[in-house]
Order: structure tokens, then sequence, then C-alpha cells
């Protein structure tokens, strides 16, 4: 099959990258894609890196080589965070993450200067964010004072479903505490599960403060490097989504559909090889 009709494979720890997967889908709708949720090893955020780092080789390289991935797209901060470069080196499928793009969109959306970037524990403790918008800032020429929060929980609570309520409300009250005292006024969700709870995040963190969520940005660079590469594919026909979890694929598919918004109906399981 020539390498353009291929799909975009994109993977996560579980619900979090269809927020990613959705940008994706409106902006190249054309393209074939697979998702991988490791909903039988997520969360990722409380992980050593290191394990993460090895879930993250293993999903690609199943992309790549069980799927015939054209692309990877690491819909996940936590894994993009645990380190790429040796997935990078090991191959030759474009590799974008949710990162960058997503530093670039904070530095350009600040009016003050005053950055947050909330994420997982895995992320926040790695500094990927502290040297990402770092870059961003010095490429745009801009000076940002950055505020970084762990957000432990907030994940947990999109994977059971519950996005909205008190629990959550008063989670998110203590855990942006930090962000709101440094008075930010762009707010990064660092995480890609948290687009999902971010009428909550927008309330607590009060009207005059921008959330900026990494999914279109990086959607943008994803279409960017494969037109760049030969690789976009264009036309008037809607291509086919498949969705595999490694947990339970009912809760999955159930999940999946009320927080994406379509239907997973389809979805799959996808067998974890390397357990260790
Ligand atoms: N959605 C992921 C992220 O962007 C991982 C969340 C988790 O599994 O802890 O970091």
């Amino acid at each position: 099959m020539p390498v353009v009709k291929r799909p975009i494979g994109i993977f996560d720890s579980g619900f979090g990258g269809l927020t990613v997967a959705r940008a994706l889908f409106d902006l190249m709708p054309a393209e074939d894609y697979v998702y991988i949720g490791d909903t039988g090893r997520y969360p990722y955020g409380s992980k050593p890196l290191e394990d993460v780092r090895g879930y993250a080789e293993e999903l690609a390289h199943s992309l790549i080589d069980d799927f015939d991935a054209k692309a990877i797209i690491v819909a996940c901060n936590t894994a993009t965070a645990a380190g790429l470069d040796d997935l990078r080196a090991g191959t030759t499928v474009p590799i974008i993450d949710v990162v960058a793009p997503g530093a670039y969109a904070l530095v350009s959306a600040t009016r003050t200067g005053r950055v947050g970037v909330i994420g997982t524990v895995g992320t926040v403790s790695s500094g990927a964010y502290v040297h990402a918008v770092a870059a961003a800032a010095q490429q745009s020429s801009e000076t940002v004072d950055l505020t970084s929060a762990a957000c432990p929980g907030f994940v947990e609570f999109v994977e059971r479903g519950q996005i909205t309520g008190d629990e959550v409300t008063v989670l998110a009250e203590r855990l942006l505490a930090p962000v709101r005292l440094a008075e930010v006024d762009t707010l990064l969700l660092g995480c890609t599960h948290y687009p999902f709870l971010a009428r909550t995040i927008a309330d607590v963190m009060g009207p005059d403060v921008v959330l900026v969520s990494s999914a279109d940005e990086t959607a943008f660079a994803a279409k960017d490097q494969l037109h760049q590469l030969g690789l976009l594919r264009t036309g008037g026909s809607v291509g086919s989504r498949r969705f595999l979890s490694s947990g339970d694929v009912d809760s999955f598919r159930e999940l999946g559909s009320a927080l994406l918004g379509f239907e997973l109906d389809r979805a799959e399981r996808w067998p974890i090889r390397n357990s260790a």
C-alpha cells in the first residue's frame, strides 16, 4: 500500500488521547486512524518514567508493525515527558508529541507573561514543560514566568467518567491553588485527560484565565509535518477509525463513546505483550 494511504497511529494511557484524536479527525478527516488506549496499565502519571517509556515504545512499535502506521501521535504528555529520543532514533516514522505544540500555544496566548501548566506528577517532575516553554519563549522573543502544578487524581476522575460535581471541584480548588496564587493569565492543560475537566477548571480559575489545550495545536503540527513529508491524505471521503484498548473493552466502548461524543462501538482488544 502506498505510504500516504497508511493509517495514523495514536496512543495514550486511556481516554485522554481522545481529545487529540477528535482534533485530528476534524482537521484531517480523510485519514485512516488507529487509536490505542492503554487502559490496562493506566494511570501513567504516577508510574516511574522509565516504565512509561517502555509502554510508549511497545505501543508505538505495535502501531507501526501490526497496523502499518505511517506516523505516530503520542497523545500523552506523560509518555512524551518520559522521553521519546530512543523511539525517534529507532524508527523512520514521524513521531509527533503534544508537549512542544502546547508550549508554543501557551506562549502565544499569554498577555502578561505569567503562565501556568498543570499535568500529572510524572510530567511535572520531568521538567519537560520547563524546557519546552523556555524554548518556545526564546523562539518568540517573549519573557515568561512559568508556574507548574501536578494534579494527581484528575485522570482517575476522567477514567471513571466523573467529569463534574462537588468532589472534582474540591480537588480542583486544592490542586490549582499554586497557579491561582501565581496569578497566571493563561493555563495549559498539560495532560490530555484534562480537557474533559475544562468546565470545572475554568470555574475554579475564573473568567480572566485562558485555558489552552494542546489537542488543536498538536493536530496543526501533525498536519504540517505530514504535508511537508508528502504523507498527507486528502480527498472528500472520511477515513476509517479503529479503537483498541488493553483494559476492559466494554467499559472502553461505553465511556469512550460518552466522552468522545461518537461511537467506539467496535472497539477491540489490544493485547499487552510486555507486561514487565
Ligand atoms: N493523558 C496522559 C497525559 O497526557 C496520561 C494520564 C495518566 O495516565 O496518568 O499525561
